[in-house]
């Protein structure tokens, strides 16, 4: 159960090929896109993405510190 307002699923690698499966898959199971958030470090597409609704988070994988606060945020 979320503890802070934030979506309650995390996508990493939502900017990649295997990712827009995932993002579209979600859609497709009715997942409402604010629901999610889409993470990766491409900004255009992070905008593209955040234009159809998905919360959007620029996180590189090499900065543990990053990556553990954003998951936090999602736990
Ligand atoms: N596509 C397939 O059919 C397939 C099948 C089997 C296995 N795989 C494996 O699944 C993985 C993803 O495949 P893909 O086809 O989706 O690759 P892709 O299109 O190149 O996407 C890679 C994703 O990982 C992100 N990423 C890479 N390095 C990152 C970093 N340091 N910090 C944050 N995000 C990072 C990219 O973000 P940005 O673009 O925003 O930088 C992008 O979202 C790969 O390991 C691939 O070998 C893919």
């Amino acid at each position: 159960m979320p503890t802070v307002a934030e979506p309650a699923i995390l996508v990493f690698g939502a900017t990649g090929s295997l990712g827009r499966h995932v993002l579209d898959g979600l859609l497709e199971r009715g997942t409402p896109a604010a629901a999610v958030t889409a993470a990766g470090r491409n900004e255009g597409r992070l905008a593209e993405l955040a234009s159809a609704g998905f919360a959007t988070v620029r996180v590189d994988l090499t900065d543990p510190a990053a990556v553990a606060e954003v998951v936090a945020r999602h736990a």
